[in-house]
């Protein structure tokens, strides 16, 4: 069932375990996140960013989505990821998404946060909890093999507390040496950042960029607080490789079903596995 996102994070924060935020940007990819849910009985988090609604998608994947999630058997929330349209936030709002992502990291800090009140301002009226963020991370949402265009950058817990006081947020991503696609070199989160962020930041705290990260290092962070993990570029590997691998034998007899399925298989094992590491298995 579609569920607010603010309900399934309360829930979260409680029971001491992390929501996986999975990007989609097709049937086959959704049919994986909510068959995965349903499989391990886990909330979830359906998510699109601005690069999947384009085109035909840009309210066909709303509906098939939405469509998907209103027909689960587990509570399922689904969220704009990354935009910092005010246009596309209120369509969203209309087709009855229940969260929404406002990005203003590429504005300075007073641009950013009068981006991020008006988009607060439409979420509250609409009662959809709202993230935003402060400052942005190295790497392209969409595309894993594009440079980073941004420095690494860290959060600063003094602006970061002065941004959710002057924006009303909900939930607050967090710049802590994590990155958007595959990380080059060792991960190296900082921790203590993390901590020093827990401690002066009251809204939940979210992690972008979480594929390629260790095990370990999610335990770690969903120990300090982390409550909502956003995982995308492993999907998209598990969804590409898996129609490479089917390709040669499914075009024998242009067999796209066959693909489809295998497709959707194999990106549910990855959100499986994710879901598992989590802790929200079993939660439902
Ligand atoms: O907003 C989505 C994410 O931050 C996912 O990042 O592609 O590195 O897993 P990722
Ligand atoms: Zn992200």
């Amino acid at each position: 069932m579609l569920a607010p996102l603010g309900e399934l994070i309360a829930e979260a924060r409680g029971q001491g375990y992390a929501l996986g935020g999975f990007n989609t940007y097709n049937l086959e990819i959704t049919a994986a996140i909510v068959g995965a849910a349903e499989e391990v009985r886990a909330p979830v988090i359906v998510q699109t960013g601005s690069g999947a609604l384009r085109g035909a998608a840009a309210s066909g994947l709303p509906a098939l989505v939405l469509d998907l999630a209103r027909a689960a058997t587990v509570p399922v929330a689904v969220h704009l990821d990354h935009s910092d349209d005010l246009a596309l936030m209120e369509r969203c709002v209309g087709w009855g998404y229940t969260s929404l992502m406002v990005d203003g990291s590429a504005e300075p800090l007073a641009g950013n946060i009068a981006l991020t009140r008006r988009a607060v301002a439409l979420g509250r009226a609409a009662g959809l909890s709202v993230e935003a963020e402060l400052v942005g991370f190295p790497g392209d949402e969409d595309d894993a093999s594009l440079p980073g265009t941004r420095p690494a950058t860290f959060t600063d817990p003094d602006t970061a507390a002065e941004f959710v006081e002057a924006t009303g947020v909900d939930l607050l991503a967090v710049a802590i040496g994590n990155v958007h696609g595959f990380y080059r070199g060792e991960p190296r989160l900082d921790l203590a950042l993390l901590d020093e962020l827990r401690r002066r930041v009251a809204v939940p705290l979210v992690l972008h960029g979480a594929s390629g990260l260790p095990d370990e290092a999610l335990r770690a962070c969903i120990a300090r607080g982390i409550v909502k993990i956003n995982v995308n570029t492993e999907l998209r590997a598990a969804y590409c490789d898996a129609l490479q691998d089917g390709l040669p034998a499914a075009r024998a007899g242009y067999d796209v079903a066959t693909l489809m399925r295998r497709a959707t298989a194999a990106v549910q094992a990855v959100v499986t596995g994710k879901l598992r590491l989590l802790g929200a298995a079993g939660r439902c």
